[in-house]
């Protein structure tokens, strides 16, 4: 009977195959390093915006409050972002010929909001609250990273449930003083153990076990 395969084949078919199988994993492999990266969950890359806006720049360098321009965020569930007429108070009077600012100029002469891309954006079954973030001491800089520092703004988290337990579970560790709330370089003390304790009592936050209830977020 004629031989199908010359002798040695089976060992080239065995090292293809071997190459097929490695390859494939090895794919895999790379495609779940990327989609948990910052490549695929969008943190630290900066969107598209139809203005080049920079945090460290107005916020950082300028001094501006997040209030001047995020108005809502002790009172509501959402921070706001802010109208056209806001970087007006400044723009009609200084940078006026800029063309990068082309498009806020455009923006209140066809009485158009701009679109800014979202950063950061919950699943809509889950409930978050700025207001009462704020009003028991913990900061933007827990949440959103050095934003001060941002020539384009990127978001640093990923927002996993698994972030917002970790300090449901314990925020005597992330929690601060009402008047360093808006101090984006703050940091755990070295006595933030003690004066954590002391503000959970001050702020009369509610034991882990109700923080980490289901309903809390999914109501
Ligand atoms: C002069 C106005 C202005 C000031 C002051 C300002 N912001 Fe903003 N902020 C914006 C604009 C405009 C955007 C939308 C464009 C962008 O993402 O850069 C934005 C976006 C953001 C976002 C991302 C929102 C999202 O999810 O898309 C965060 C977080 C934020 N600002 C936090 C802060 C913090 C914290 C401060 C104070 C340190 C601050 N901002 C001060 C105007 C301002
Ligand atoms: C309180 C005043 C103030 C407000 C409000 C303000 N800006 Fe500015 N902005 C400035 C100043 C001052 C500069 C220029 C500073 C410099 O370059 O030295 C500037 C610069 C800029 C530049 C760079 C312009 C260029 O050609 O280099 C952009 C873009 C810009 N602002 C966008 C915005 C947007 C968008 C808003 C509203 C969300 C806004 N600004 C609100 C004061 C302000
Ligand atoms: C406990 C975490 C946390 C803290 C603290 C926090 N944020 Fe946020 N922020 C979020 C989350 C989560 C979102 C996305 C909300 C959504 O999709 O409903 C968000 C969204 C935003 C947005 C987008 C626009 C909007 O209307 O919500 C801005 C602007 C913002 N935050 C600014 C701030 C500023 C300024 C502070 C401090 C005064 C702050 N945040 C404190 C978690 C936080
Ligand atoms: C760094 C700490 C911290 C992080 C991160 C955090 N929280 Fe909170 N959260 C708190 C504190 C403190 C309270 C106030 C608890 C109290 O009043 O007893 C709170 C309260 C809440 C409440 C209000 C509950 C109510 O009954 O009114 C909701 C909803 C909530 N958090 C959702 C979230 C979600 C969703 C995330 C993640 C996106 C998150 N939190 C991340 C500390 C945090
Ligand atoms: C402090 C807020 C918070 C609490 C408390 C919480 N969750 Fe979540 N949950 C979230 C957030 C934020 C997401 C969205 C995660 C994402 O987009 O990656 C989420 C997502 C989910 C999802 C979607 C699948 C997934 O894992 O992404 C399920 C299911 C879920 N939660 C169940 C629960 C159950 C059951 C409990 C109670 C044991 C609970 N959650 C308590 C914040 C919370």
């Amino acid at each position: 009977m004629e031989q199908l395969f010359k002798p040695g084949a089976d060992a080239i078919f065995r090292l293809v195959l071997f190459i097929v199988i490695f390859s494939a994993a090895a794919a895999l492999a790379v495609a779940a390093a990327l989609s948990g990266s910052a490549f695929v969950t969008g943190t630290t890359i900066a969107a598209r915006q139809p203005v080049p806006f920079s945090h460290k720049h107005h916020a950082g360098e300028l001094g501006i409050d997040c209030r001047y321009c995020h108005t809502t965020v002790e009172t509501e569930a959402t921070a706001g972002l802010p109208p056209t007429y806001t970087c007006m108070t400044c723009h009609s009077q200084i940078w006026t010929g800029s063309p990068m600012l082309a498009p806020v100029r455009d923006s209140l002469a066809r009485n158009q909001p701009l679109h800014w891309t979202r950063l950061n954006r919950l699943p809509d079954y889950v409930y978050f609250d700025h207001a009462i973030h704020i009003a028991k001491g913990i900061g933007c800089s827990s949440c959103h990273g050095q934003v001060q520092e941002m020539q384009l703004t990127y978001a640093v988290q990923s927002f996993t449930m698994g972030f917002c337990l970790d300090c449901h579970r314990a925020p005597q560790n992330n929690i601060r003083p009402q008047d360093e709330i808006f101090d984006m370089a703050w940091t755990p003390p070295a006595d933030q153990a003690e004066r954590g304790r002391a503000l959970l009592a001050h702020y009369h936050i509610r034991p882990p076990a109700e923080l980490t209830d289901c309903s809390i977020c999914h109501r």
